[in-house]
């Protein structure tokens, strides 16, 4: 065999190689730029003073609360007065979930009040509310770029009134999100409970009474809930300066010698822990109120000394093609899904009356993972 030969045998190899730790289900490669990122970060900020946001309309402080244990993971999701449509079909899909793994789920939807107040509109709203229990409003004007402070008023809630939830995903109503995988991926990084709870999964689903339901409840309380940023990180953006862009910011919000924004996770769709909700709530008010609320979340993650851990399975701005095995298995998040496909993305993956059906993926797809899934999302855009 020629050394040439050998040489492009190898580089093949190590192609491979770095491909399979970028993408690869291992999630070596994220781990290793998380890692090369912590050691960046400078020195954490002073707490500042207490945020002044807007006050609740539709407060909803028992949401959380009830019988049971409080919820492992709650789903906040940013949306518009008029979008009742993408509501309901989110209702009737992945937020039926209620509980993966013995696990909580809540899904709530964040709110402002409508631009143009019509009395109907709030009356709508009003009884949706009633019927639903699943809506948060506060007072401030509903607009792309009050972003920022409908995330703060829906984390601020989350810290106060659901303080025992161990983990919050903030997501958009276009977003599809895939619940049961996302549990599993939050069991697999957390901490010493979640390992704990792995380890006695398959003995105990058969026999867990009441009382060790509520006892779990209370564990929940008094394990401290590691520190989590968990998103689809975007590094070195530059902020925008097109006048009247939905992303502009402006040289006083981002003066152009602080250089890029520090990494943050897409808003499409990202997990931050219980405890890195109360750090990023401590900083925030002394962080420059920037009207992109993933990037306002990211500078005061960094201003707090937390570093943002990537995950290729929550898509960021990526919208997938409809694919069982993707929707099923490998994406935790799917962004830009009308009413119309979030349906069909659910019939895909659903199993009506919990029966056992095939698995999401074929041998060959489950080998080529979260790669064929960006493969097909590629040759689609
Ligand atoms: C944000 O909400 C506040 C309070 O309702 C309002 O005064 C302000 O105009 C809104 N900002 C934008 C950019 O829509």
């Amino acid at each position: 065999m020629s050394l040439r030969l050998l040489r492009r045998l190898l580089l093949v190899a190590l192609l491979l190689v770095i491909v399979w730790t970028l993408f690869g289900p291992s999630g070596l490669g994220e781990e290793l730029l998380s890692l090369s990122l912590s050691s960046m970060l400078p020195a954490p900020a002073s707490p500042g003073p207490p945020l002044a946001l807007p006050r609740l309309l539709i407060p909803n402080v028992e949401a959380c609360r009830g019988p049971g244990a409080p919820p492992f993971l709650l789903i906040l999701v940013c949306t518009a007065p008029e979008n009742l449509h993408q509501r309901n079909v989110i209702r009737a899909s992945w937020a039926k979930i209620r509980e993966v793994r013995r696990l909580r789920v809540q899904t709530l939807f964040l709110l402002g009040e409508p631009i143009r107040l019509q009395p109907r509109d709030e009356h709508g709203l009003q009884s949706e509310a009633e019927a639903q229990g699943d809506i948060l409003q506060a007072a401030f004007q509903d607009s792309y770029r009050n972003l920022t402070l409908k995330t703060l008023s829906g984390l601020n809630w989350a810290n106060k009134h659901c303080p025992m939830a161990r983990y919050i995903l903030k997501t958009d109503d276009d977003v599809y999100v895939n619940v049961p995988e996302l549990v599993s991926e939050l069991v697999r990084r957390g901490g010493r409970w979640e390992q704990w709870e792995r380890g006695t999964e398959p003995q105990s689903s058969a026999a867990v009474g009441d009382e060790e339901q509520e006892q779990r409840g209370q564990d929940l309380g008094s394990d401290p809930v590691p520190l989590l940023y968990l998103g689809r990180v975007h590094w070195r953006v530059y902020p925008s300066r097109t006048p009247g862009g939905r992303h502009q910011v402006s040289e006083e919000q981002w003066p152009g010698a602080w250089g890029p924004f520090p990494p943050y996770a897409s808003g499409t769709g990202y997990v931050l822990s219980a405890s890195a909700v109360q750090l990023i709530l401590k900083v925030a008010s002394r962080a420059p109120l920037l009207p992109l609320e993933d990037v306002f979340v990211g500078v005061s993650a960094r201003r707090g000394g937390l570093t943002p851990t990537h995950c290729v399975k929550l898509a960021g701005a990526t919208h997938y093609p409809l694919d069982r095995c993707c929707y099923g298995k490998f994406l935790l998040t799917s962004h830009k899904l009308d009413p119309w496909k979030m349906q069909q993305a659910w019939k895909l993956v659903d199993s009506p009356d919990g029966e056992s059906t095939a698995p999401f993926c074929s041998w060959l797809q489950g080998v080529l993972g979260i790669l064929r899934c960006r493969v097909i999302a590629w040759l689609d855009s």
